[in-house]
């Protein structure tokens, strides 16, 4: 039987990467998955070698990026990803949890950035060779609540963007999910009921 992919979407600051890390240790004990099933968690951009190396690069400030070249630079390494990471961990009966996927691609290039939306699902299909998640967790915070506490010599070129930018990154995500039909998870509660609002939306989807 194939393994289960889930995915964790949402704006920079709204708590992502957190609580992927606390999915990595409850969901191997959580029973949903079948014995001998193994769980890998992973992120994009990133996940794969090559995705590493592509992570500085698109996050360096000092470089100037066209859109359209950063829109190619997620899709190269998702494609990566997909091929050599998420497919053949899902064909062996494993679960893949990942940190952003395609909708991240929408959301900041497409509503953020202003790229083309039908050229970004044509990549999508390309760099995806259509493989959906079976989940998508959305982590819904507005982007005054999500405001990165970094100072702003450490910020990447996303956090840098200013605040109407993730708005409309917020929109893109706020759309998405009605699209897609994404669990929504409100991520201004404390983290432990953010935890058990992801862990419910885990067992209705996969408990048979
Ligand atoms: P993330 O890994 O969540 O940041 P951090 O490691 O700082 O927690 O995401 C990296 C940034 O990349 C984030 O600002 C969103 C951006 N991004 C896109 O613009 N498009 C994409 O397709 C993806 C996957 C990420």
């Amino acid at each position: 039987m194939p393994g289960r992919f889930l995915v964790m979407e949402g704006i920079d600051g709204s708590g992502k990467s957190s609580q992927v890390e606390r999915l990595h240790h409850w969901l191997p004990r959580s029973r949903l998955m079948p014995a001998g099933a193994k769980l890998l968690v992973t992120r994009e951009p990133g996940g794969t070698p090559l995705g590493e190396q592509l992570r500085p690069i698109l996050f360096n400030r000092q470089l100037t990026v066209h859109s359209r070249a950063e829109l190619l630079l997620f899709a190269a390494d998702r494609a990566q990803h997909v091929e050599d990471c998420i497919r053949p961990a899902l064909n062996a009966g494993h679960w893949v949890v990942s940190d952003r996927f395609s909708g991240s691609t929408v959301a900041y290039q497409g509503y953020g950035r202003g790229c083309d939306l039908e050229l970004i699902h044509t990549l999508e299909q390309m760099a995806t060779g259509g493989l959906t998640p079976d989940l998508t967790l959305w982590l819904d915070l507005p982007p005054q609540r999500a405001r990165t506490r970094k100072p702003p010599t450490h910020q990447d070129r996303f956090e840098g963007a200013g605040l109407e930018f993730m708005q409309r990154v917020a929109d893109g995500f706020q759309q998405l999910a009605v699209e897609r039909d994404w669990w929504r998870i409100p991520a201004g509660q404390p983290c432990a009921a953010v935890e058990a609002a992801i862990q419910d939306a885990i067992r209705r989807t996969f408990t048979v």
